[in-house]
């Protein structure tokens, strides 16, 4: 597997074919913040609207974490699980309150907030912050169990820790940034779970699954 040349066909990729979201206007680590929790049980186009009125009406730390709860759960309405609206604003409250409204660039700082899991404080440090630290959730592990030919059932914890660790070894130091959201668009766009875009794929002659003709077969899931 050479890494140097995925890194460079996903990234280049990435670079010229991402769709553009309001959320990739800049890194500001607070909207990275909001967008990443809506959009972890929602879809981009339903979250999109949703997030442009929520930074209009919350701009920065300062003002989300002075509302009233009763305000964010009301612009929150519609997107469902509201603990991820009150887990965002108790753990806002703490930057405010403890790290003087600025979002830490510690992972460990980042973990001890409300609301903020492994995904979320790696997709905030490598967006954001452009550290090169995983960011996995369902898409990344669908795309990377095709391109490295992994048969683990993507249902178990375990199996994440595994791609984690993957991630860590593979990801581009220059830009984790664009590596992390690459991989993300690329299950949005190409990778998708039935009949993936094989033809269009930018990293088809990486991908094992490919080669063997395997691809609508990965990732093994068990349980839903
Ligand atoms: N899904 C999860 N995070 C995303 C992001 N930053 N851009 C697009 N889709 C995503």
């Amino acid at each position: 597997f050479d890494k140097n040349n995925f890194q460079q066909d996903l990234i280049n990729w990435f670079k010229k074919e991402q769709r553009s979201l309001p959320w990739r206007d800049n890194q500001d680590p607070y909207r990275v913040w909001v967008s990443e929790i809506m959009l972890q049980q929602t879809k981009v186009d339903t979250v999109i609207p949703y997030f442009n009125r929520f930074i209009e009406k919350f701009p920065t730390p300062e003002k989300l974490a002075e509302a009233d709860e009763q305000e964010v759960l009301k612009a929150w309405e519609g997107l469902g699980y509201y603990s991820r609206a009150r887990n965002l604003q108790n753990a806002i409250r703490e930057v405010v309150s403890d790290y003087g409204g600025k979002v830490p660039e510690e992972a460990d700082e980042l973990a001890s907030l409300k609301g903020v899991g492994p995904y979320t404080k790696g997709a905030i440090l490598s967006i954001a912050y452009d550290k090169p630290e995983p960011a996995v959730d369902g898409n990344v592990m669908r795309v990377l169990s095709r391109i490295l030919h992994i048969q683990d059932d993507i249902a178990k914890q375990s199996t994440k820790k595994l791609f984690e660790g993957i991630i860590r070894e593979v990801i581009s130091q220059e830009d984790p940034s664009s590596f992390n959201q690459g991989l993300m668009e690329l299950g949005a766009l190409v990778c998708t779970p039935k009949s993936p875009s094989c033809m269009l794929c930018p990293v088809q002659e990486h991908c094992r699954a490919y080669q063997e003709g395997v691809e609508q077969e990965l990732p093994v899931k068990t349980k839903t």
